[in-house]
């Protein structure tokens, strides 16, 4: 039996998938090559916004073709699983099992059931104790970086999102099994590690999130700790002094703000205003300077206007972020913000959009620019000199470098390298073996 795993979303999904693939690999299934290949496929679904969701239909519209031609399983698991349950099976009938974000444990059961001709398979169920998934069995990307759950699920609020109901209240994985898994990751050969949870700096597992990091640091061998993300009201003034002075934390930080209006940060709950919020930046001081400094917004939310958005623009040139990430409003059935009245025309949402990412497109040129004439340390993340005649490589700050092929120029991947960085544009820097 082969398996196919198709992954859309975040960085904990990307890890759930390989949780699924090691679940499945210890039943004794194979990785297919592709979809024609596979047996069984798994759809590792995102519902953050509609488009995501829409990418799932799409695809299930495809795989209902192919179910026309030969015998073919298809599960559905991850965020939209969770949050559409079994309706999942009566607007797409080509499901034969559904699985949900805290069932994880569950599917070769799942799979085994509709293996033997069982339909509508579902479990959706909350089990509290699926952080404490056995590290031993997850079956991980061929990556540089190893991904670490620390905690599951969120205990905000906000009004437009969706991750409580489909991630469920938190739970903290003890930090000791987080440090032995990062001691096995280490005699594995990984040398970084992404600490992963919905709301990383609200971490209770035995000791403060501060603690963790500098805990899991102490681990021989280790070289960076990343992790993500962020709760600006979880971001303490003991994190952000670990963030700055301990040398094996990269320096990396995404503290998503989402808008830079009192009164749209309100209705979102937030739970801070705008000062409030660069108070909490403040905590990092002369820091900040050394700091890739990233956020994400949310444009065009129910009632912003033209002066609210003048706001998140102020904001954004205020912090100067090095990067962001924005999207427009998506309204995701059940969650409050949905009761707003929303009268904003998504042409003028648009506009917003795409003035905030013009100006973050300057101000990312700006920050790298910034690194030419550096040298920087930065992990080999290719296994050979790509087609534009350049490895790739990843700086402590996370920003993508280029490092230019030479003759005989082998780079080890995962390890470190010194490189001088020789050029910049908005998406990636250009450079050279120091
Ligand atoms: N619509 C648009 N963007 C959203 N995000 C979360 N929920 C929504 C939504 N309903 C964005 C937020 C969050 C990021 C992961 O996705 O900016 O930080
Ligand atoms: Fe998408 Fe959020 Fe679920 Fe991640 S947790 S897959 S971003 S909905």
């Amino acid at each position: 039996m082969k398996y196919l795993i198709q992954t859309w979303g975040c960085q904990m999904n990307d890890h759930d998938s390989e949780k699924l693939a090691g679940l499945l690999a210890r039943e004794g299934f194979t990785a297919a090559a592709g979809v024609e290949d596979a047996d069984v496929v798994i759809l590792n679904t995102c519902s953050i916004r509609e488009k995501a969701v829409n990418k799932v239909y799409t695809e299930l519209g495809r795989l209902r073709e192919e179910k026309k031609r030969r015998p073919l399983l298809v599960g559905v698991t991850g965020c939209l699983a969770q949050q559409e349950k079994d309706g999942l099976f009566r607007r797409a009938p080509q499901i034969d099992f559904v699985m949900g974000t805290m069932a994880i444990q569950k599917l070769p059961r799942l799979v085994e059931e509709a293996r033997a001709g069982r339909t509508r398979v579902i479990d959706t169920g909350d089990y509290p104790d699926n952080h404490l998934f056995p590290p031993e069995t997850t079956l991980r990307h061929s990556t540089a970086k190893a991904l670490v759950t620390i905690i599951e699920g969120c205990n905000h609020a906000c009004t437009y999102c969706i991750v409580p109901t489909t991630r469920g209240p938190e739970r903290h994985r003890p930090w000791k099994d987080i440090v032995g898994e990062v001691e096995d990751l280490v005699a594995m050969g990984y040398r970084e590690v992404e600490l992963l949870g919905q709301n990383v700096n609200s971490y209770m597992g035995g000791c403060t999130f501060a603690q963790l990091l500098d805990r899991v640091s102490e681990v021989d061998g280790l070289e960076w700790i990343r992790f993500t993300t962020s709760h600006p009201m979880n971001f303490t003034a003991e994190l952000a002094r670990t963030l700055v002075s301990n040398p094996k934390v990269a320096p990396f930080l995404h503290l998503p703000v989402q808008s830079g209006s009192d009164a749209v940060l309100r209705r979102m709950r937030r739970e801070y205003t705008v000062e409030q919020y660069l108070e909490r930046l403040g905590y990092l001081g002369e820091g900040r300077d050394r700091i890739n400094l990233s956020t994400d917004f949310i444009v065009g939310f129910p009632g912003e206007t033209e002066e609210d958005f003048e706001g998140t623009l102020a904001l954004l040139e205020k912090v100067r972020y090095d990067t962001s990430f924005s999207f427009i409003y998506s309204p995701r059935p059940g969650t409050p913000a949905t009761r707003l009245e929303d009268d904003l025309p998504l042409a003028e949402k648009s506009r917003r959009l795409s003035r905030l990412q013009a100006r973050q497109t300057e101000l990312t040129l700006e920050s790298n620019r910034r690194m030419v004439g550096r040298t920087v340390r930065a992990r080999v993340e290719s296994r050979g000199a790509l087609d534009g005649g350049h490895w790739l490589a990843r700086t402590g700050e996370w920003k993508n470098v280029h490092v230019a092929a030479a003759e005989g120029l082998r780079l080890p991947f995962g390890e470190l390298v010194d490189v001088r960085v020789t050029g910049a544009g908005p998406h990636f820097l250009r450079a050279e073996i120091a």
